[in-house]
């Protein structure tokens, strides 16, 4: 393995891709980070001393820019179509540019026998490709991120209601943070890690009925449900910007959350790569409210509240038909 040697983040403005960024560049690391345009997140891990190359995923040119020079990488894909064909020609091209390492963040789905997800099988077949290429890759393959339920923070704080229709269901959900300690272990020390999966997980599985408990005592306040049809749902998502293909993806993503898909054993591997606990859900919850400036209610909250509540309801969801044509 090399020294001194040189990381590559994709998906770097993501949910986990800016905390593997910030935790490689805090512990030193020599860091290039991939994104399609220069925004805010770029400036921060810029001003962190970061190496910024701008690109998409599906542009093999981008792609060679960005892994030139490079050792390690954290490969993360969005949920947006083409992840099987663009992860294919990473491989290509990271196996040509001699990568040695790369984590590569999966799902705990596509570890299961069937899904309908288009996404989760074009995952389950990246493992393959990834894992045939020669390159180091391993695979890093949570269930249900924490980070999910805080798209409604504004209405858990503000109007004390939680519209998340999870239903019955479990999972010991987990924090974005955990999910990039686990990769930024790995790939700092990746050693015998090749073809392997891991699945961080929370300490302990979580209902909603668990979370409304732990929304009310991180606020001091009571937090209810919020009756929520999936159709109100799929409107809700359109009107925060999610493409549809995305929708059509959460679709089954949700009905298995309802279902119990879920409810696994917690694991120890956040444990095991950062010799630390899990984070729990109380500690992500506070987190996130105090980063947004959530912990109190105030009058312009509860108005940008009502506002997406309205807009909510004049939003259209993609329907039923078109989100079997995303998935086909
Ligand atoms: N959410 C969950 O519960 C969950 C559970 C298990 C696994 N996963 C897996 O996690 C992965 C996603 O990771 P993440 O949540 O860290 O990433 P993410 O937050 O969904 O990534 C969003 C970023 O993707 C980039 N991007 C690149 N091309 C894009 C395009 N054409 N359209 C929209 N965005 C684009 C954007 O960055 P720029 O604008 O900077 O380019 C954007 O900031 C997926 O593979 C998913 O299967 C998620």
């Amino acid at each position: 393995m090399t020294n001194n040697e040189k990381y590559l983040v994709t998906t770097a403005t993501g949910n986990t891709g800016f905390q593997v960024a910030q935790q490689l560049l805090k512990n030193g690391k020599r860091v290039k980070v991939m994104s399609r345009s220069r925004g805010p997140i770029i400036k921060t891990l810029h001003d962190m001393g970061a190496e910024i190359t701008l690109g998409q995923l599906d542009n093999e040119i981008d792609m060679k820019k960005a892994v030139s020079g490079v050792q390690r990488v954290y490969y993360c894909h969005p949920i947006i179509p083409g992840l099987l064909n663009n992860t294919t020609m990473f491989s290509e091209v990271a196996k040509q540019a001699k990568v040695e390492a790369v984590v590569n963040l999966g799902q705990y789905l596509a570890e299961l026998q069937f899904h309908p997800s288009r996404s989760t099988n074009e995952h389950k077949n990246s493992y393959h490709v990834l894992n045939n290429a020669n390159i180091g890759a391993c695979h890093v393959t949570p269930g249900w991120f924490a980070d999910n339920v805080f798209a409604t923070s504004l209405f858990i704080t503000q109007l004390g209601r939680f519209p998340f229709p999870l239903g019955e269901g479990k999972c010991p959900v987990v924090s974005n943070e955990d999910i990039a300690a686990v990769s930024v272990a790995i790939l700092q020390d990746p050693e015998g890690h090749g073809g392997k999966c891991y699945q961080p997980t929370g300490p302990k599985a979580i209902s909603m009925e668990d979370m409304l408990i732990i929304f009310s005592r991180v606020l001091g306040r009571k937090v209810k449900p919020m009756p929520m049809p999936t159709g109100m749902f799929f409107k809700a998502t359109t009107q925060m910007g999610m493409h549809p293909y995305m929708i059509s993806q959460l679709k089954y993503y949700l009905k298995d959350f309802q279902n119990n898909v879920f409810n696994y054993e917690p694991t120890d591997v956040v444990e095991r790569f950062t010799n630390r606990p899990a984070e729990n859900f109380e500690v992500i919850s506070r987190r996130y409210f105090q980063h947004a400036g959530l912990m109190n209610k105030n009058f312009s909250g509860l108005r940008q509240a009502l506002k997406q509540f309205i807009q909510i309801g004049l939003s259209r969801a993609p329907t039923s038909h078109e989100m079997e044509l995303w998935n086909y």
